[in-house]
């Protein structure tokens, strides 16, 4: 069972990951945002909002560089193994605290009010409360790596990940005698993978694709939405005797 969690259930929920992304996107492309609620409750949206998602920023970079840098690159710098777990403790503590507290009144919000909660899908609900049992697991590994200040413990945790995203066999094993709370842990983060493309945790690509598409995909394109008043018809027209030609025939400027 552990080889199967561990070994090969990452490997599942990022193919999903990476599939069920690219499905949505090409299939979907309208519902690649959130359904906004904002005109209701907006205090409690603002607040929340921010903490969650600056809490929860914090963590994703932390977590994508804590656990994908080689140890070797740590050690070149002379950052020490208890040093970085030190950080990990302390940075991703108050960034977790942060999202935990914001995704809270999230949570509150779209539960408690009708207007919202009508507004809401089974999904939008189910994730948030993944997300904020993801944060109380991942807070509660806090005071088993308290115990384990030289970072040994954190760098097996390192070692899976990379055997993983490198496809190497054993990954599993480096992490067999971890505690519970750290493999619950895993388990649900590999499970948000796993849905991630059916939930609204989708809008987070196009934070990072959107302004990669317009730098690279589509050079020098721009959306320009014109204030003017005037019927189209009229434009057309009025373009039409500046080019001294007659009928509708020229699409003007700012169609
Ligand atoms: C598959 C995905 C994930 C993996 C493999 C993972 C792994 C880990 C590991 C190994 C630690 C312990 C770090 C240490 O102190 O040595 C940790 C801590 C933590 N994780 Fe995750 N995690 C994942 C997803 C998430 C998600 C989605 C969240 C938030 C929604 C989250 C929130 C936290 C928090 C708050 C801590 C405690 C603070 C810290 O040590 O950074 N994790 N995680």
């Amino acid at each position: 069972m552990h080889q199967f969690l561990f070994g090969i259930y990452p490997y599942i929920a990022l193919s999903v990951l990476l599939v069920g992304s690219i499905a949505r996107y090409e299939r979907d492309p309208f519902t690649w945002k959130t359904s906004s609620s904002q005109l209701l409750r907006r205090r409690q949206l603002i607040i929340g909002s921010i903490l969650f998602h600056v809490g929860v920023l914090i963590i994703f970079f932390g977590h994508l560089i804590g656990l994908l840098t080689p140890i070797a690159v740590f050690d070149a710098l002379g950052i020490s193994h208890g040093a970085k777990q030190l950080l990990a403790v302390v940075a991703g503590g108050v960034a977790g605290a942060m999202a935990l507290i914001g995704g809270g009144m999230l949570f509150h919000r779209r539960w408690t009010d009708p207007r919202i909660r009508k507004t809401s899908s089974f999904a939008d609900i189910a994730i948030l409360a993944l997300l904020l049992a993801q944060l109380v697991l991942g807070l509660g590994t806090i005071f088993v790596s308290l115990q384990h200040l030289d970072g040994h413990e954190m760098t097996k945790f390192m070692t899976w990940a990379q055997m993983i995203f490198t496809f190497r066999s054993g990954a599993a094993d480096q992490i067999a005698d971890a505690a519970l709370v750290f493999k619950l842990h895993l388990f649900l983060g590999l499970t948000i993978f796993l849905v991630f493309p059916f939930t609204r945790l989708a809008h987070v690509l196009s934070g990072f694709f959107a302004p990669l598409r317009y730098l690279f995909l589509r050079p020098g394109y721009q959306i320009v939405r014109s204030r003017r008043r005037r019927p189209l018809d009229d434009r057309r027209r009025a373009f039409d005797q500046q080019q001294a030609k007659t009928g509708p025939s020229a699409s003007t400027p700012a169609e």
